[in-house]
């Protein structure tokens, strides 16, 4: 059953040994020249199975990575019941507070580990018995510079803002949340952010 067919991969409910599993998948690109194409689909492939690895060191619940096939460009994970974090934000109420905080807590322990996730989007994230599992690493990589951090919470405050009534109590919450892990660490990015969205006011 095809789940998605996104701009970069297409997403099949699978089985793997019997267990419930997603089949993420790199279909070629006939614009890209062939060779440049191949290599960027192995490239993304490689970065999202790595990070999801150092993510789940880190603390970060993520799908368990059944296969990888660079081959066939495609990985096999688990598959994870429950609403994305859109979806768990959009029904509001006091759960949706506690899922923003949430949010910000792993946004907290990514950075801390030194990862930048590069789509840190609330449909990147589905909502597991109240827990953030983290999912689409495949742009992310390592940084543990301000700058790029404040991309990465500027990038989830922008989803906040297009999709949510309530953004901004929201992003308090995050922010809460990423505070909560990254203590005085967090001052610099927060400030970064604020300054990413004045440079977009401005030119
Ligand atoms: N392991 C998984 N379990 C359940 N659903 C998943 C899983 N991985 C992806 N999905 C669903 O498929 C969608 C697209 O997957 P994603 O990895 O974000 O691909 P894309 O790069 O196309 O955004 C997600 O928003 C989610 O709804
Ligand atoms: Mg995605």
């Amino acid at each position: 059953m095809l789940l998605k067919r996104g701009a970069e991969a297409e997403l099949r409910r699978t089985e793997f040994l019997g267990r419930p599993a997603v089949e993420k998948h790199r279909a070629p690109k006939r614009y890209r020249l062939e060779a440049l194409d191949e290599d960027l689909r192995r490239s993304r492939l490689r970065t999202e199975a790595r990070l999801m690895a150092e993510a789940r060191a880190a603390g970060v619940a993520v799908p368990i990575l059944y296969d990888i096939d660079a081959v066939e460009n495609k990985i096999v994970m688990e598959f994870v019941e429950g609403p994305t974090g859109k979806e768990a934000l959009d029904r509001g109420g006091p759960s949706a507070r506690r899922i923003a905080r949430a949010i910000g807590r792993v946004a907290g322990r990514l950075h801390r580990a030194g990862i930048v996730h590069g789509d840190l989007t609330p449909s990147n994230m589905i909502v597991r018995s109240g827990r953030i599992v983290m999912i689409d690493f495949s742009l992310g990589g390592r940084d543990d510079g301000a700058e790029a951090r404040g991309v990465d919470l500027h990038l989830l405050r922008e989803a906040l803002v297009s999709a949510h009534a309530h953004a901004d109590d929201y992003y308090r919450e995050v922010v809460r949340g990423y505070r909560e892990v990254m203590g005085k660490a967090a001052d610099a990015v927060v400030r970064k952010v604020r300054e990413i969205e004045e440079r977009g006011r401005y030119t």
